[in-house]
């Protein structure tokens, strides 16, 4: 196949792709609206065409060109399997993208555009921090940065659609998946969820550098059971509309163009044949106008799931419910048309959904342009600009969690460090799971930054893997850097564990080399939080990056030596075993709230308090926190309370400090969360600097999902918290003076 230059599809025309003008000419294309032009393809269409649109296939093979020619096929993910976020995958080769459209739009009868789409999920070539470190910088301008990056790199080889951004709240740490969102908390992920879907769509996803987002896995995937992927979820409504939904409302807010299904079930009803979620919430209540697609043979698993016969009723189910897309089971490719003529699905279904998907295609500018130019990916794959990107999204998210008599940042008192452990020489390993075209000669390994950021004077000996040669190097050293953690294939999609400690045989290393009592620092790299309890206790320092992605070296390096001052803060509560799972501040009281005493919420043996609060994370220098000021006593239905703080840096480096808001709603006609995010600022003081950082309250804040299955804030009593993490802070007090009805 060559691409050529002219088509016969009265639908596409070869221009740039942010020329309008096409078969109607200039003046009377730009004046159509998307919709009406979808309605005029729509109705040239044969059902097997549209049957078409709604089918994904993986990557395009031989087997595939017919299909194309026929209109059987609406997409493709460019990648090789549902494991792709394991495993290594070919690149992305944008001349072939380009011939298998050549195909569709030159070849098949009505000429519609493929829709390529991959998981670019932290990164493309250039590979940011994963998702729960990227949230870790509490920086929403980092994650729209890199998103924008990512969609720059992949758009260029001519990937139009990410299935991104995760924007599931994972309160388990043993869930491998808690990887791949922001964390556990609403107003977090929401923030993270808004921030990415502008990132990657820019204001216009069928610009040259934007791809169109696709937030998933809708909904409630995070709170499987015992954090086995897949498993059995079981929320209330209550839950559903307090927890899980909210960054998916942040996405569809944000014009987030698609939704990825999940493969769950919730309290029954697998979501692939949700229509409660799919068309109720989605649809209905929050207008959502773009597609969504299914996971990957998700439609089909409804056979498994043991609420479909055969894949002909699971097609039935799917599309019923508003599966608008089948990724890769066939269902809708071998069973629709026929569940259409024999009237099992009505024929306004499928019009609905292949209306969506043309949409889509539409939104992307894929009519005017389906291809990319092949020169445009050269200049800009790990190009400088992206690197420095990556590299301070990597730094911002470095936690210190712990740094007795301020050992760190690393300085004169140390000439000759030692730095070792299974991660000290790692590269690849340091991307974090879903790198797909991550490269790992763009990486420099932790030891090898370690040595040359080090001053000079000071001696650096990396030391393989042998105990006994890490111990005889530490004994000979002033300090050691013991670089801990997990391989990214124990986190992500089907990678959950069952024990939260360090993996297998590091903890003993840990500790044989605590015992020598030399000063020991950790750099715990992982992709889930860890319960480091012995660790937090008898290590003096920690430094925790969840996979940094490939700037991962340098960041750490130039946070040992205090070339940046940490500042990254939990996204998520740090646990004391795995035990206390779930874990997660923003609990109820109950009615024995937690205390160390008989008939109360708590542990007999162990403690019911996490290790390190949500939102923590110290600094190399020290904040402080005084005049709590609320600008009213009481906030009125349509007014709002104004709430400030001054912080103020008190030690002798710049830094940034991550500032809180929490509330809590005393009395409520449903029990309320004990504390709850609101908002957050990051900001930077110099030494000896002070600021007033001002918040504002409404009551669209104090909303929930209340008694009456309405969604809004209840007239009462609430108090509020400024402060460094959830569990610290200036409290004050507020009273709500009416009841107020909100959109959710
Ligand atoms: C994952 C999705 C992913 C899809 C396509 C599935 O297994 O759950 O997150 O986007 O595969 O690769």
């Amino acid at each position: 196949m060559s691409l050529g230059t002219e088509t016969r599809s009265p639908w596409v025309r070869l221009s740039r792709r942010r020329d309008r003008a096409g078969e109607y000419g200039v003046s009377t294309m730009q004046t159509r609206s998307i919709n009406l032009r979808v309605d005029e393809l729509l109705a040239r269409m044969t059902l097997e065409e549209k049957v078409g649109q709604m089918t994904q296939v993986g990557v395009l093979q031989d087997e595939h060109v017919e299909m194309v020619r026929s209109g059987a096929i609406g997409s493709s993910i460019v990648a090789s399997s549902a494991w792709a976020g394991h495993e290594d995958q070919p690149d992305v080769v944008v001349d072939r993208l380009n011939e298998w459209q050549r195909l569709a739009v030159q070849e098949s009868r009505l000429g519609i555009p493929l829709l390529m789409a991959r998981d670019v999920i932290h990164g493309f070539r250039t590979i940011f921090p994963i998702p729960l470190g990227q949230a870790a910088t509490w920086s929403p301008e980092l994650v729209e940065r890199g998103a924008a990056v990512a969609a720059r790199e992949a758009a260029g080889v001519g990937i139009h659609w990410t299935f991104a951004p995760m924007v599931d709240i994972a309160r388990d740490p043993r869930w491998g998946r808690i990887a791949e969102g922001y964390g556990e908390d609403p107003v977090l992920a929401s923030a993270m969820a808004a921030a990415a879907v502008r990132g990657f769509q820019g204001g216009d996803p069928a610009a040259p550098d934007r791809l169109m987002a696709c937030a998933k896995h809708f909904a409630a995937y995070g709170a499987s059971e015992g954090g086995r992927d897949y498993d059995t979820v079981d929320v209330s409504e209550r839950t559903l509309r307090d927890v899980h939904l909210p960054s998916f409302r942040a996405a569809v807010r944000a014009g987030v163009g698609t939704l990825m299904s999940a493969f769950h079930e919730i309290g029954g009803v697998p979501v692939t044949a949700n229509s409660h979620l799919l068309t109720g919430i989605l649809r209905r209540e929050w207008g959502f106008d773009g597609l969504v697609i299914s996971d990957w043979n998700a439609v089909a698993e409804l056979i498994d799931h043991g609420v479909a016969r055969d894949r002909r009723d699971a097609a039935r189910l799917a599309v019923l419910a508003g599966v608008d897309v089948d990724m890769c089971s066939g269902c809708y490719r071998d069973h629709l048309a026929e569940l259409v003529r024999s009237n099992d699905v009505p024929a306004a279904t499928v019009d609905d959904s292949v209306r969506r998907i043309l949409r889509t295609k539409f939104r992307l500018g894929l009519f005017e342009q389906p291809f990319t130019d092949n020169h445009r990916s050269r200049t800009i794959l790990h190009c400088a600009e992206h690197v420095a990107a990556a590299r301070e999204t990597a730094a911002a998210g470095i936690v210190l969690l712990r740094n007795e008599g301020g050992l760190l940042p690393l300085g004169k008192r140390c000439s000759r460090l030692v730095i070792a452990g299974p991660l000290a020489q790692a590269r690849r390993e340091l991307f974090g799971t879903w790198t797909l075209n991550g490269v790992e000669s763009d990486v420099a390994a932790i030891a090898d930054c370690v040595r040359q950021t080090a001053p000079r004077g000071m001696t650096v000996t990396a030391v393989g893997g042998l105990v006994d040669e890490i111990c005889s190097a530490a004994r000979k050293s002033d300090m050691v850097v013991l670089v801990v953690g997990e391989h990214p294939n124990r986190s992500g999609e089907a990678h959950s564990v069952d024990q939260l400690g360090l993996p297998p045989g590091q903890g003993e290393l840990v500790r044989t080399l605590a015992a020598l009592g030399k000063p020991l620092i950790l750099v715990v790299v992982s992709g889930r939080p860890l319960a480091l309890t012995w660790e937090a206790e008898h290590v003096p320092a920690i430094l925790w990056t969840f996979h940094p992605g490939g700037e991962g070296g340098p960041a750490v390096a130039d946070a040992l030596f205090g070339r940046i001052n940490p500042s990254g803060r939990l996204p998520v509560t740090m646990p004391r075993s795995v035990g206390q799972i779930p874990l997660y501040y923003s609990r109820k009281n109950t009615g024995r709230p937690p205390a160390t005493c008989r008939f109360r919420s708590h542990y007999i043996e162990g403690s019911y308090r996490p290790l390190f609060p949500f939102g923590f994370g110290l600094s190399y220098t020290r904040f402080e926190y005084s005049d709590l000021e609320l600008s009213a006593a009481t906030m009125s239905a349509d007014g709002q309370v104004c709430v400030a703080a001054r912080v103020t840096n008190v030690g002798d480096r710049s830094g940034d400090e991550v500032v809180q808001l929490y509330v809590r709603d005393l009395v409520g006609s449903v029990t309320r969360p004990v504390a709850e995010l609101k908002s957050f600022r990051r900001i930077r003081l110099e030494p000896g600097e002070g600021r007033r950082v001002e918040f504002v309250l409404r009551p669209e804040h104090l909303a929930f999902w209340r008694l009456d299955g309405s969604w809004g804030a209840e007239a009462g009593e609430f108090t509020v918290r400024i402060g460094p993490n959830a569990v610290e802070g200036l409290e004050g007090r507020f009273t709500l003076d009416n009841a107020v009805a909100q959109a959710e």
